[in-house]
This record gives C-alpha cells, structure tokens and sequence, in this order.
C-alpha cells in the first residue's frame, strides 16, 4: 500500500512513522512534511491550507489510503471533496469537524447529547456576552467559537478581564478576525486527559489516555502553546474509569454525530478535565493530539494502519489493539520565543546520538534539510520521545536523549510528567 499523510509537524512524524511500519506499506508520502519526516517518508510540496492544492497531490500520487493530520483542511472540506471523487481518506467531514471548528455547535450537540461539560452560555453580540456574565462565578473562561489555534481560550480572573476579553474578541483586537459569536463557560477544577479515540461512525476504540503540557513555563506558568510534552501512562485513568468515559461520553458522542446524519469517522480527541462531578468534556479535536500522538504512538504494539483502515471501511468493532505496558514520556525542543515570535534556520546537532539511545524517538515537528544539516524550521521544532516499563525511566530517556541535542534557543521544560511523579 501507499499512504499519504498531510501535514508537517511531530505528530505528523509520528504517524508516517508508525504507518511505515505496516508490513502491508510499501510506501509513505509526506506534504508537505518536514526535514525529518524525510526519514520514513517521500517529501512532496504543498499548501495544507489549500484544499485544491491537495487535491492536485491526491490525484498525482493516487495513494491507497490518505491521512489527514491538522484541523484546517478538515475545516474546508478536503474529505467532503475526496468522498465525492470515492478516493479513500481517513478523517471526519467538514460537518463532523464541527465538533471541533465551532465551540458553539459542540457545547449545544453535547447538550442535546446529555454529555458531561461546564455550563455555558452562546453570545453573538458584546452587549448579550457583557450582560451574560453576572450568570458565572469567577475565574469565568471565555471562548472565542472558532480555530484559533489555543490562542482562543481565556480563563479571566476578574470581571474586568472578562469584559475586557469579550470586548478584544468582538472587535477583533484579540485574535485578528471579528468573532460572531463567542462561549462563556464555567471554570472547571482537575487533572486535565487527553483520551483520542478512533472511531468508525458506530464504534470507538480508545487509545492509551495521555497528559499534555500547554503552558510555556515550568509549573504550567506563562502563555498556552500547542503542547510542551506529554506523558502517558495506564494509571492516568483505571479501567473502570475508561469504561466510564467511553459509556457517557465518547459513546454517546459518537451515536449523537450518527443520528444527526454526520457520522464521525476520523479520530474523536476527548479533552477531559476529571473534576469532582466527574469527567467533563472541555474540548473536542477531531484530529490527532501534538504532542500526545508521538508518546501515544510509540507504546502502539499492533499495526497503525489496520486501525485506519477499519475506521473508513466501517469495522472497528472487529480490531484489536494492543498496547505496550508501562509508559512513554515526549519532550518538545522548541525555538526561544515561542508561542511568541522566534527566529529559525539555527543549525541543530546531537540528533543522530539522541536517535542512537535504545527506546527514543526523535520526531521532527519543525525542521528543514538543507546539504545534509537539519536547520530549525518552526516554533516547535523537535519532540523527543521514549518508551518504557515506567514513568521515571521514560522521563529518565527522553530527557537523556534531548539533552544530546543543541541549537541557538533551545528551549524546553525539565518538569514533563511533574503531576504524575508528584503523586508516586
Ligand atoms: P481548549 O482550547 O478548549 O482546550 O482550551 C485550552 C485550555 O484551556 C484547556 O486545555 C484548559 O487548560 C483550559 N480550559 C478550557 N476550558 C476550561 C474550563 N471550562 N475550565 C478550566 N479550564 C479550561
Ligand atoms: N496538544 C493539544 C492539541 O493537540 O490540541
């Protein structure tokens, strides 16, 4: 088979990666891809942002099955557009990706869904959200509806912030583009999961539950990023919890899109906040975690692909997965600066003796090759990633591994997994 996967950062690595490790592979195309995607994968040029630009990649490679990593072209459509011409894509809908394109839409489904989530409220005009907030407590979080890639979540300590957030959001200030529409919501308390779940459009099959990093700051201080690392581990959440969740929320979310006549196939990222009510539902994706995909993905012992393809082909429920015991541990290198502005195209050394550790992967999130040196390319630029039979050893690897590694800036957090290893 030959399989295409579209997008360019670490979990994009990941999934090359674990797909070219199907004996039923013969090969895997990468676009746009990154330097070190170059590794397990063919590199073709293209804009994921431009669905026809895809499209022109999908028809001249004519691969098997195609892979769709990041949220905008699942937002415009590019499965919608490759289900017409009946070429074979795994991922959700334009209408199915609501879940994740539209809080608004996501929070009412859940609703309609009787799915556990915070309370909330829908505002369309300033005015509607400035009177709507006498309905919270403090700290209140304010949404912006649509992407925004993490830029579009305030958790407001004073009721000035609030107002001062619903303003920026409204006029633009905040994030560059007008929001019509905007979600108050209550401030929820826990230990935040990530729980990915492959579905088929009737049934799930979970993966291993992980723990991200959002913030900059060791501590979780400073401003959210994508994911400054990950750990995942079976004692995040125990089998009857598992159960729990996939009984009333993943369950039931995947029976809700059915019913609705946007079936979900693709996979369903639950984000989870475990409160003293319960799990709740604080987000969708319908896409693969960055970073979790890469500590998910490495403890994955059966093959990637037969999940994929069971998923499009409608037969999950006859799939089996199995998971190597134990835990990995993922660590983003990423360039000073972000999630602010950064430079690139600083040289990187130490990769090879990194890779060279028994039980680390060196996943590329954003790098170029340039006469055979790997330059820094991106925000987060590399995601170091270990495997083990416990935490502390695969902190112990990744850490080992990333500490190989230099570029001008360099930056990354020394505390990955610190919530896990507090409570050992
Ligand atoms: P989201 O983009 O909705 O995942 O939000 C980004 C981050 O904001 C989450 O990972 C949480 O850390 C935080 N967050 C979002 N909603 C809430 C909430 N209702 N209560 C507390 N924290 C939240
Ligand atoms: N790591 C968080 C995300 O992928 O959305």
């Amino acid at each position: 088979m030959k399989v295409l996967v579209i997008g360019s950062g670490g979990r994009e690595h990941a999934l090359a990666w674990a797909i070219r490790k199907s004996s039923r592979v013969t090969e895997v195309v990468c676009a746009p891809g990154n330097g070190g995607m170059a590794q397990v994968a063919r590199l073709v040029n293209a804009n994921q942002k431009d669905v026809n630009d895809i499209l022109r990649v999908v028809v001249a490679e004519n691969p098997d099955l195609t892979v769709i990593g990041p949220e905008v072209p699942l937002a415009l459509g590019l499965v919608d557009e490759m289900q017409r011409r009946s070429l074979a894509v795994f991922g959700p809908t334009r209408a199915a990706a609501m879940l994740e394109t539209s809080k608004s839409f996501a929070k009412r489904f859940m609703q309609r869904h009787q799915i556990p989530t915070a309370n909330y409220a829908v505002c369309t005009t300033a005015e509607e959200a400035l009177s709507s907030l006498d309905l919270f407590h403090l700290p209140v979080v304010i949404k912006a509806d649509g992407l925004a890639a993490g830029k579009g979540v305030l958790i407001c300590n004073t009721k000035k912030e609030a107002q001062d957030g619903i303003a920026g959001l409204f006029s633009g200030k905040l994030l560059g583009t007008v929001e019509t529409s905007v979600v108050i919501e209550e401030f929820l308390e826990g230990e935040e999961v990530s729980f990915l779940v492959l579905s088929d459009g009737k049934h799930g099959a979970p993966l291993v539950p992980a723990q991200d990093h959002k913030r900059i700051g060791e501590g979780d201080t400073g401003p959210n990023t994508g994911g400054m690392g990950v750990y995942s581990t079976d004692s995040i959440l125990d089998p009857q919890m598992s159960e729990w969740i996939m009984h009333h929320i993943v369950q039931p979310t995947i029976d809700g899109m059915a019913t609705e006549d946007t079936p979900f196939v693709g996979i369903l990222y639950c984000g989870l906040m475990m409160t003293a009510r319960g799990p709740m539902v604080l987000e969708y994706n319908t896409r693969f975690g960055d970073p979790e995909t890469q500590a998910i993905l490495v403890r994955l012992e059966s093959d990637l692909l037969d999940g994929l393809e069971a998923c499009v082909a409608g037969r999950l429920s006859e799939t089996e997965f199995r998971w190597r015991k134990g835990a990995s541990a993922c660590v983003v290198a990423a360039s000073q600066g972000y999630p602010g502005s950064y430079t690139t195209g600083q040289p990187i050394t130490g990769l090879e003796e990194a890779a060279k550790i028994s039980g680390v992967e060196v996943f590329h999130a954003g790098t170029s090759l340039l006469d055979g040196q790997y330059l820094t390319n991106g925000g987060r630029v590399l995601a170091v990633t270990a495997a083990s039979n416990t935490l502390e050893d695969a902190l112990r690897l990744a850490y080992e591994g990333i500490g190989k590694i230099r570029f001008d800036g360099m930056y990354y957090r020394r505390d990955i997994g610190h919530r896990a290893l507090k409570k050992v």
